[in-house]
């Protein structure tokens, strides 16, 4: 008689990124928005996903990320929810949904985690979203912060450049970094900033960092999937490394689909009932 063991899978847990970063093993965290891509990229072995406000380019087509709804980011996070069976799920709290009050945010972050099921969020900012970070926290969801190029941001800032160049800039982001971690946040992501930024902060915390354009030093990485993946052909900053040319395999298929139904090709014999 044979024994089929049931394969019990560890989930990935905000305590293992911790551990992870204790032993030197970098974190790999991606985004997500939908079902099957997660269930693909879960199986794969990713350690975090990120069901990032990115939806709103990626996905919607808008131009910045202001535009996303909470309802739109519970509605992607729970495709992905519904996917996952290792990953630790992390999700955005989308503009305007955070930074009115900190009653705002932590019914924000409820609504998260009771209608799709996340495991964690995310917020932008450091000392001025301090007040929603803690409530948010004291309700036992775990939070993971995100400072530099915060894209919410953007009609601030004006551009996508690298940030924290100049001292002032860099030294309010390291004391940013600090709080979060003294609030309890249990990893920070850290996007376009030096290098040698990047390294600092990483070493001074406690907590993992997760790196987009930050350089090799942080405790992790992350990409948005359909940059990494060759989508989003015309975006093409310095730090991103494409893994696949997604959109020409796609256009090359669809192609050879439609050329196939228009000359009768497709279905064939064994294609029919
Ligand atoms: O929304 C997103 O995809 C992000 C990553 C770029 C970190 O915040």
């Amino acid at each position: 008689m044979s024994v089929h063991k049931a394969q019990t899978i560890k989930k990935v847990t905000t305590h293992q990124l911790q551990e992870m970063k204790n032993r030197g093993e970098k974190i790999a965290m991606l985004t997500a928005y939908d079902y099957s891509m997660a269930r693909i990229i879960d199986d794969a072995g990713i350690d975090v996903i990120l069901v990032g406000d990115s939806a709103s380019n990626v996905m919607a087509g808008h131009e910045t990320t202001l535009p996303i709804t909470l309802d739109q980011m519970i509605y992607h996070a729970a495709s992905v929810i519904r996917a996952v069976k290792r990953a630790l799920v992390v999700v955005d709290l989308p503009f305007g949904t955070y930074q009115g009050s900190s009653g705002e945010a932590l019914r924000s972050a409820i609504r998260i985690m009771k209608e799709a099921g996340a495991h964690a969020v995310k917020l932008e900012g450091g000392a001025e979203i301090k007040d929603s970070v803690q409530r948010i926290l004291s309700a036992g969801i775990p939070v993971m912060g995100h400072l530099g190029l915060t894209p919410q941001s953007i009609y601030k800032f004006g551009t996508y450049t690298v940030r924290a160049r100049e001292e002032a800039e860099a030294a309010k982001l390291a004391e940013d970094a600090a709080l979060l971690e003294k609030c309890g946040c249990f990893a920070i992501v850290l996007e376009k900033i030096p290098a040698e930024l990047g390294r600092k902060v990483s070493k001074s915390l406690q907590i993992p960092t997760i790196g987009i354009g930050a350089g090799p030093d942080t405790d992790g990485q992350v990409l948005v999937m359909q940059d990494m993946l060759g989508i989003t052909k015309e975006f093409k900053p310095r730090f991103l490394r494409r893994y696949a040319d997604l959109s020409t395999i796609v256009n090359d298929a669809v192609t050879r689909y439609v050329n196939d139904v228009k000359s009768g090709d497709f279905p064939n014999e064994s294609e029919k009932y």
